[in-house]
Formats: C-alpha cells, structure tokens, sequence
C-alpha cells in the first residue's frame, strides 16, 4: 500500500519550518523607543558610551543609569498586537507539527509577557550578570537608578546588565543557524538591519531556500530585491500576516 491521503496531506506541510525575528520596531508602538529612528535612542547617545565593555570599565555609572532608565520603563508597556500574534503563530505551527523559531535582538520582555517562547539572543534587561564567579545570573529588582546589585553568589559589587554589547557575541548563534537552515519562512519585523550578525540571518534564510517576508517603517540596509518587502506599522502588518501565513501553510 503506498502512503494514506492524511499522510500525504502531511508531507504536504512540511515545507520547512517558520523563524522569525524581530527588533525594537515591534516594541514601538508599546512606548519603547527603537535606537536609529528619530528620538530612538542612539540619538542622545553614541553607542559605544554605554553599549560596550570598554564602557562598563571605565564609567559604570553611566552604563548603570542607562540601563536602569530603559528597565524602569518596562513596567508602563504591554505587548502589542504583533507580539501577540506570534504566540497565535508558535501555537498553530506546534499543531501542525511545524517547526518555530522566534529570534528577538530586543531585550525588553514583551514577546515573554504575551506567551512567546524566545531565544533572545541580545540578552534581557530584566536579568543582571556576574563577571566575577562564572557568569551567575539574577533578576534586576532593584531600580534605584544609582545603586549598583551586589552578586548574590559571591558578593561582587557590582553585577553587569545581561545584554550583549558591541563587540561581545549574541547567544544562541549555532540553535539559529540550525532552524535557518532548516526554515521555509522567514519573517524579518521591526529591524533596520544594521547590526550583525543578527542582519545576516535573513541573507543566510534566503540562501537556504526560504520565502522571506520582511516588515517595516522604512526599507531596511538589508533588504534584497528577492524579499517580500511588507512596509507599515507591525501592529498591522504582523497579524495580517499570520493570518495569511495560517491559510498559506494550512496551519490548523
Ligand atoms: N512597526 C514596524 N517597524 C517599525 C515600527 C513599527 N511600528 N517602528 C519602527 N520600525 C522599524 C524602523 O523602520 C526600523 O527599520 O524598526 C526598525 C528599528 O531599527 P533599529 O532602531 O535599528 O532597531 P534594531 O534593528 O532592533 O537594532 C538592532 O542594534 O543597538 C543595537 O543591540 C541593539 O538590538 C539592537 C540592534
């Protein structure tokens, strides 16, 4: 007997699985401000001022009150429309038996906060780090905007921020690189793609086959005439297509 229709329809499915990422213009509309659009915050900051080690080391005050500033405001945002539908997303590829991976350069915790599981792969402002005893990390629950957090473990004075800086590596390179090479969709949400490695995924999904499906204000630096460019607010953008995504892959 050769394969039943419902497998067939299966295979049918399996087209690769879907992997998406996103950057701080998912969060706008929330009230997070992105870091290269007007009043986004690298205007008011040169990067490598407070979004280095070299920074850290020589003036931690400044480093700590940035980082602080960005953390307090976390508790006056939700997440969004567009961070809800990628929870509807994950949901409906898990049904199907499709692979789904959500990549965040964000380090707010609002694709968290709406139910997504995530690799963030720029680290999270809720969380702090200990340099001094391997990497321990804690949640930040002081906002004092002057007063540095002891390590827990070994009583360091002063725990860094668990975001990756300029010039430091993201997490999780070798768990996306598998899911991009193994993908068949590729959503690009809210990034100006700028900053690598994270802009390369999208070239990376492209060589490997993928559709790429790329929403945004404005054109990104990365963006490839083979992309399916989908410009416009992600609150919009982002649920409309998921919903096309679910007819496209017949997700259940
Ligand atoms: N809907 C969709 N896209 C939006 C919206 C919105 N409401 N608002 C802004 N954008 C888009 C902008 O058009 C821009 O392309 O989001 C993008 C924001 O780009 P950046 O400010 O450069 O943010 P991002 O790409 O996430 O930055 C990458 O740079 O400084 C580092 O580590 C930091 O993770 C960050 C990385």
């Amino acid at each position: 007997l050769g394969p039943t229709m419902s497998h067939r329809t299966r295979d049918d499915l399996r087209v690769g699985g879907v992997v998406v990422l996103t950057g701080a213009g998912i969060s706008a509309e929330a009230g997070l401000p992105t870091f290269r659009d007007a009043g986004g915050l690298w205007e008011g900051h040169r990067p490598e001022e407070v979004a280095t080690p070299k920074a850290w080391a020589a003036d931690p005050e400044l480093v700590w009150r940035f980082y602080q500033a960005r953390r307090a405001r976390l508790g006056a945002v939700q997440p969004g429309p567009a961070h809800h539908s990628l929870v509807q997303l994950e949901t409906r590829c898990q049904r199907a038996g499709l692979a789904f991976t959500l990549v965040t350069q964000n380090v707010d915790d609002l694709h968290q906060r709406a139910g997504s599981t995530v690799l963030a792969m720029h680290g999270q402002l809720r969380r702090l780090r200990c340099e001094s005893c391997g990497n321990a990390v804690q949640d930040a629950d002081s906002l004092e905007p002057n007063r540095f957090v002891p390590c827990a473990a070994c009583g360091w004075h002063a725990l860094r921020p668990d975001v990756v800086w300029f010039g430091e590596v993201p997490h999780g390179l070798d768990r996306i690189e598998q899911a991009l090479l193994e993908c068949g969709v590729f959503l690009s949400i809210g990034t100006s793609g700028a900053v690598y490695p994270a802009a390369g995924l999208l070239s990376v999904a492209r060589a490997a086959g993928a559709r790429t499906i790329v929403n945004s204000l404005e054109s990104p630096e990365n963006l490839h005439p083979a992309d399916d460019f989908r410009p416009g607010l992600a609150s919009e953008v982002v649920p409309a297509l998921v919903d096309e995504l679910t007819a496209d892959l017949r997700l259940p």
